[in-house]
C-alpha cells in the first residue's frame, strides 16, 4: 500500500465555534477519516507498513483480531481486497458466529472477502498465548499476524506520518486512545514544543507503559476523564454532543473515539484547561463506520440515534 493507491494526507478543517472565539482558542480538525471509505484514518496509516512487510515476506494472508464493531477489521477486510491477500479475522464472542450476517461491520469485512473464526471471550484474552497461535497455524497455514487494534512498531511507524511540516504551528496535539499506537507515532513526529494529549475510549490508566514502549519522548499526556464509561459505552449526551458538532461544522465523528475526543477538548476549552492563543490540532482518526452498528444499538435501547 502506498502514496500511489491511497490520498495519504488528511487536510485541516478549522473549527468555528463561539466557545472558541470567547476563549481565544483555535481549533483545526486533521479530517484523517477522508482518506478513504473503508482505510481511513488511523487504520491506513497503521495497516500501511505491515502489508508491505507481509508482502516482502511472501506471505498472501493476514490474520487479525477484533470485537464486533472493530475499525480495525473493517479497514483490514478492505485493504485485503485491494492488494489480493486473502484475510481472517478472529472475533470476539462466539454468539456472533449465529449472528455476524446483522452486524454491520462483520457483513462489510465478510462482503470485502474476510473469513471469520468467532472465539469465546475466554479464549479471545488467551490469544497471544503460543498454544493459541499454534491452533489458528493449523486451521489457517501460514500467515501474517497484526495485532488487536493493529498496534505494533510498524503501524506507529505508519502514524509517524500523520503529522506533516505544514502542522508545526500547533502547539497542541490532541487524539484518540486505544492501544496508544496513533499516539505514540503523533509523538515520535511531533516538535519538541507541541504537547500531545491523548483521550482514551477505555476506562483505566495501564495504558502510559505500553504508550513507552513506542515512544522516548516524554511530551505527551493522558486525560482520563472522557472515556464516558468505558469502551463502546455511550450517552445521550454524547450522541447529543456528536449531532450538535456534525451539524455546526459538518464533521461527523463516531461514537466509539473521535466524538468522545471532541468532547473532551471542547469541555477543556470551556473551563479553560488551554491558555488563550493555543492552537489545538484534533486528529480526526475515522472509525465512521462503527455508526450504524451502534444506532442499531441505540434503537434498541430507544436512545436518540447518531445522524449520518
Ligand atoms: C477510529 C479510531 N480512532 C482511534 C483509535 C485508537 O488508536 P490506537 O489503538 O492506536 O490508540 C482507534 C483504534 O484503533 C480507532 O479505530
Amino acid at each position: 500500500m502506498g502514496p500511489k493507491a491511497l490520498g495519504v494526507q488528511g487536510i485541516n478543517q478549522e473549527v468555528d465555534l463561539s466557545i472558541l472565539s470567547k476563549k481565544q482558542v483555535a481549533l483545526v480538525v486533521k479530517r484523517e477519516d477522508l482518506i478513504h471509505p473503508f482505510i481511513s484514518g488511523n487504520k491506513y496509516r497503521k495497516l500501511k507498513y505491515n502489508i508491505l512487510e507481509a508482502k516482502q515476506r511472501g506471505l498472501d494472508t493476514i490474520l487479525t483480531f477484533g470485537g464486533a464493531y472493530s475499525n480495525h477489521i473493517a479497514a483490514t477486510a478492505y485493504a485485503g481486497k485491494l492488494y489480493g491477500i486473502r484475510t481472517i479475522g478472529v472475533i470476539r464472542g462466539e454468539e456472533l458466529g449465529q449472528n455476524w450476517m446483522h452486524n454491520p461491520t462483520l457483513a462489510k469485512a465478510h462482503e470485502h472477502g474476510m473469513s471469520f473464526k468467532f472465539v469465546s471471550r475466554t479464549a479471545y484474552k488467551e490469544k497471544a498465548d503460543i498454544s493459541f497461535l499454534d491452533m489458528l497455524d493449523k486451521d489457517f497455514g501460514p500467515y501474517y499476524l497484526i495485532p488487536e487494534g493493529g498496534a505494533n512498531l510498524l503501524a506507529v511507524k505508519g502514524c509517524e506520518e500523520i503529522l506533516t511540516p505544514d502542522d508545526k504551528g500547533f502547539n497542541v496535539i490532541c487524539c484518540s486512545v486505544g492501544t496508544g499506537g496513533t499516539l505514540a507515532g503523533i509523538v515520535n513526529s511531533s516538535l519538541h514544543y507541541q504537547r500531545i494529549i491523548g483521550f482514551p475510549s477505555l476506562k483505566g490508566d495501564f495504558l502510559k507503559k505500553d504508550i513507552r514502549n513506542f515512544t522516548a519522548k516524554e511530551n505527551w499526556e493522558i486525560n482520563t476523564d472522557y472515556h464516558f464509561g468505558g469502551y463502546a459505552k455511550v450517552s445521550e449526551m454524547l450522541i447529543e454532543f456528536i449531532n450538535y458538532f456534525k451539524e455546526k461544522t459538518n464533521i461527523p465523528t463516531d461514537p466509539i473515539y473521535t466524538g468522545k475526543l471532541l468532547y473532551g477538548i471542547l469541555d477543556l476549552v470551556k473551563n479553560d484547561y488551554f491558555k488563550p492563543g493555543t492552537k489545538i490540532l484534533a486528529i480526526h482518526s475515522g472509525g465512521l463506520q462503527g455508526i450504524a452498528g451502534m444506532n442499531l444499538v441505540l434503537k434498541k435501547k430507544n436512545l436518540p440515534l447518531i445522524k449520518v
